[in-house]
């Protein structure tokens, strides 16, 4: 069984194509989650609404905290910590994480960035090697090969790599720094773009988009498959 976390993160409840003013970033989550399901109803979802509901951004407890080691956490850092240690947990017990995100202002969502500190957690999800002090930092997410797939939308158009834009992304290059440095190396990235253009380019873009998660989730479950088959040989 396959366990998938999903956040979406846009300010937008609804999603486009079937609520006005809806988000692009839900329609590709949405699609994902309904696509893989059709074929493997087996597999559970945890689903975060940071959108809606941001987590708290760190404080002076929450750093005090984190950086004290476990058998010296007073209760009141306990409970300074509690709401990471859930993100976290979620994020340990996935086996794919699903991300759908707006680009806003050239970067991520502030809840999606309050997420992120939460889970980047030192002991947690990275382990600090003192014996090392130029390269001091070992990610702990390697148990498993999780996968993250990471749906954006954007207004504008050439946020891609190579792109004119891609320059001024600092959303997907900010997020895979951030992953990768807790052990989440296999990411997969898909955008629709010219929300902001809208029509014909606009539906392209969409119509592209929906196309290119159909085959990832056919791909991610083929590679499933075949290592099940594999480990029953
Ligand atoms: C506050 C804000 C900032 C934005 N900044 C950018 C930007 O830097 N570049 C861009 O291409 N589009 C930008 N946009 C447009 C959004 O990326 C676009 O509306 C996208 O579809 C939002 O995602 P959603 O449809 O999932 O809500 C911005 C939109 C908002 C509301």
């Amino acid at each position: 069984m396959t366990h998938i976390l999903q956040l979406d993160a846009s300010a937008r409840p609804g999603i486009a194509g079937k609520d006005e003013h809806g988000s692009h970033s839900r329609h590709l989550t949405h699609h994902f989650i309904t696509r893989w399901q059709f074929s493997r109803p087996q597999d559970t979802v945890t689903y975060r609404d940071i959108g809606q509901h941001p987590p708290s951004f760190i404080n002076h407890d929450w750093i005090a905290s984190a950086f004290t080691p476990e058998e010296h956490l007073e209760p009141w850092m306990k409970n300074a910590l509690a709401e990471s240690d859930q993100l976290v947990d979620e994020l340990i017990a996935s086996d794919i994480l699903v991300i759908g995100t707006p680009l806003y202002n050239f970067g991520m969502p502030a809840p999606l960035k309050a997420w992120v500190d939460q889970v980047v957690r030192a002991g947690r999800t990275v382990g600090i090697d003192e014996s090392n002090p130029t390269d001091p930092y070992v990610p702990k997410l390697t148990d498993r090969p999780r996968h993250a797939v990471i749906l954006t939308a954007r207004g504008g158009i050439g946020f891609d790599p190579g792109g004119e834009m891609a320059h001024m992304n600092h959303l997907e290059p900010n997020l895979t720094t951030a992953l990768e440095f807790i052990g989440i190396t296999r990411i997969h990235y898909i955008a629709i773009e010219g929300q902001e253009v809208g029509g014909e380019l606009l539906a392209k873009s969409v119509a592209e988009a929906l196309r290119k998660v159909e085959a990832l989730v056919a791909n991610l479950q083929g590679a499933l498959m075949e290592t099940a088959v594999a480990e029953s040989a």
